[in-house]
């Protein structure tokens, strides 16, 4: 099979390397319009294919996208990261154009892929990308819930001085600060987290959740790229080897948990037409209202990218 990474930047290269390791694949093409920086990346990654072991080519091109040609599936990272300061709303009118032009680029050469949208704010992004796309919205979707859950672990794994192998947890809603972590359906290895951690340290890891991206973007003045980069990786090898796995997706609602026409996180199973289904939990009115209160943020900021197409279309 055949994936196609778009943005040899940070968060693209990343996703590439992760990918190539896991060795499932015949091809890996990283695209991005900066001139030979794909090609560099992809080169000193099919360079450590004889030291780690894998055979997955891994090959970069300049904005040539006939060689992304035949994709199974392409993930999309391109647009700009946050600076400090900066929330990845600020980031809309820019990463939208780019967004919108790479889906069109990519559909020519793959008009039957599925597309994995990484870029931010990334539950508007995944929408401009399905409305450019035309493609049904079990094939266009976004990359977070596997990314925050994985921070909301790790904090626990660290405070529970434990593996965060052992952890299960259910995050939901858009990839900002409105996200929604469960703490009613988080367990380490069987044992709800509630039992385990006092009440205020997990409202603390809860919160420290909510802003996790924006803690790296204070330390590093730019946005993460490990995480995000195998987060995205994993949800490919789902597909790819249609796994069937259940993770946080940022899909397309149409009436699950009450909520329709929005793109937001919530938990899916990922097999080789993309999102095979929607899982939809049962919710108390708390963490209902918190969903709600998501989904509202990510519409307003949907509702700002509508009134820039009805301006272009004008
Ligand atoms: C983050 C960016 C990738 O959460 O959205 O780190």
């Amino acid at each position: 099979m055949k994936v196609t990474v778009i943005g040899a930047g940070n968060v693209g290269a990343t996703c590439a390397n992760v990918l190539v390791h896991k060795d499932f694949l015949e091809e890996v093409v990283l695209l991005d319009i900066k001139e030979g920086t794909a090609e560099g990346k992809a080169l000193d990654i099919w360079q450590s294919a004889a030291i780690e072991n894998y055979s997955t080519r891994c090959i970069g091109v300049t904005n040539d996208y006939a060689a992304t040609a035949d994709s199974d599936v392409v993930v999309i990272t391109s647009g700009l990261p946050r600076k400090p300061g900066m929330s990845r709303d600020d980031l809309i009118s820019t990463n939208a154009g780019i967004v919108s032009s790479v889906t069109e680029n990519v559909l020519k050469y793959s008009p039957n892929t599925i597309l994995i949208i990484v870029s931010n704010p990334l539950d508007v992004m995944t929408y401009c990308a399905y409305l450019t796309a035309k493609l049904t919205s079990n094939r266009v979707f976004g990359m977070a819930g596997i990314l925050d859950t994985a921070r909301y672990k790790a904090f626990l794994a660290s405070e529970l001085k434990t593996s965060p192998k052992d952890i299960e947890a259910v995050l939901m809603g858009g990839h900002g600060d409105t996200m929604v972590p469960l703490p009613r359906y988080t367990t380490v290895a069987g044992i709800p987290v509630t039992e385990l951690i006092a009440k205020d340290k997990l409202e603390a890891i809860i919160n420290r959740t909510k802003v996790g991206g924006g803690e790296i973007v204070n330390l590093l003045g730019t946005s993460a790229w490990y995480a995000p980069g195998a987060a995205a990786a994993q949800m490919v090898e789902a597909i790819c080897k249609n796994e069937n796995r259940i993770f946080p997706v940022c899909a397309w609602l149409t009436g699950e948990y009450g909520l329709k026409d929005i793109y937001l996180g919530v938990p899916c199973k990922l097999g080789k037409n993309g999102i095979e289904q929607i899982i939809e939990l049962q919710l108390n009115s708390d963490e209902k209202a918190l969903l709600d209160a998501s989904a509202k943020a990510v519409k307003e900021v949907m509702d700002v990218l509508d009134k820039m197409n009805t301006t272009k279309a004008n």
